[in-house]
């Protein structure tokens, strides 16, 4: 995606050293763009852990290069093991993250010392380069659905979104917003929804900032006001990211994405998740139970940051100081509530026998 002109991804090999990681610091988003440069896997990991990167496909591409950074330090497999399995700890819903330190251990277990930092950057560049194509590739399978849409009604197309699924949560387009970046490439008139996605407020700081820089057409609104909008048809279709797909179909995504699917079923309102096969988990059958959701510090409840009248970026709180929080950073939405999901295979129904028949090798 481009910013100001100049493509970029959200992680990348730094061309002049050939080494150091560059990710943009999410954090500081959308007041300053910064770029972040690591160079250790300490430092990776601090970056998944306070979600300097995010977003399911890029911490398994960050966690990768994480690995990358730490065998250029040390290429011994007892290090690789164990830095390997720190990075695995940094987040735990996500399974991208899991699932791309398991693609670079069975790449890089049986490669000789000497040349497993070497072997390491090229796999991860693989994952970089697949995360890439496949979040294309969702994006055409999506658009389909927007075309349909557009071509029964009149007006722009109205879409509804939760947190931030777009090119900054991915190496490169989005999952959720990949398919609306391609409909308004397309000239189909269209219009986003944009869910504050409280506590952290990605869908107000980085989805309006992503669509705005591509000149699609958005609204914020908080939170709660999905049902309402939903309720009085101004809502066409929802289209959520994933951060763990449960082979029955379940889908863990940011907290709050239940509640849209519950409205979405009790007004008719097509409820799609897009998500690549990295982050579909075939091991777990029943979401509700078998996903891990991850507890966030309640700071991120009790402070909000924003800029103020006079510039300045602040912390507030906004609670009383003895009030306790939590903080339960995602929410499983379960395959009955599901319309479907886009998968870089093609569209499937949130079911065992649908995800088996796209993705026979898992079954
Ligand atoms: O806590 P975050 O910001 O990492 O959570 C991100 C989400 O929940 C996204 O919707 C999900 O990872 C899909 S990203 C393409």
């Amino acid at each position: 995606m481009k910013i100001d002109g100049t493509p970029y991804r959200s992680v990348w090999v730094d061309q002049e050293d050939g080494w150091t990681i560059r990710i943009f610091d999410q954090t500081r988003l959308p007041w300053a763009l910064e770029i972040l440069r690591l160079s250790t896997v300490a430092q990776a990991a601090h970056a998944i852990r306070t979600m300097q990167a995010r977003g399911a496909p890029l911490i398994g591409a960050v966690a990768a290069y994480g690995l990358c950074l730490a065998l250029r330090a040390d290429p011994s497999r007892d290090a690789m093991e164990r830095d390997a399995a720190m990075l695995r700890e940094a987040r735990p819903t996500a399974v991208n993250l899991a699932w791309a330190i398991d693609r670079m251990l069975a790449a890089l277990r049986q490669v000789p010392d000497a040349s497993r930092s070497r072997a390491a950057y090229a796999e991860a560049a693989a994952i970089a380069d697949e995360d890439v194509a496949q979040c294309e590739a969702i994006g055409r399978h999506g658009v389909a659905m927007i075309e349909a849409i557009a071509r029964r009604k009149s007006g722009p197309v109205n879409l509804l979104t939760h947190c931030n699924a777009g090119w900054l949560a991915t190496v490169d387009w989005g999952t959720a917003l990949a398919p609306m970046y391609m409909a308004h490439e397309r000239g189909i008139d269209l219009h986003v929804w944009v869910d504050e996605t409280r506590p952290r407020n990605q869908g107000a700081l980085l989805t309006t900032w992503e669509l705005g820089r591509h000149g699609v057409p958005h609204t914020m609104v908080v939170d709660n006001a999905g049902g309402h909008l939903m309720q009085h048809g101004q809502v066409d279709m929802v289209i959520v990211g994933a951060d763990r797909v449960a082979r029955s179909g379940d889908v863990a995504n940011k907290i709050g994405t239940y509640l849209k699917a519950l409205a979405a079923h009790d007004n008719g309102v097509p409820f799609w998740v897009a998500a690549p096969s990295s982050t579909i988990d075939w091991a777990i059958s029943d979401g509700v139970t078998g996903i891990p959701i991850e507890e966030r510090p309640a700071t991120e409840v009790t402070v909000m940051t924003g800029r103020a009248l006079d510039g300045a970026v602040l912390p507030v709180r906004i609670v009383p100081t003895a009030t306790p929080a939590a903080n339960p950073a995602f929410d499983v939405t379960p395959a009955r509530l599901v319309t479907g999901l886009i998968t870089e295979r093609g569209c499937c129904a949130a079911n065992p026998a649908a995800l088996a028949r796209l993705f026979p090798e898992y079954a």
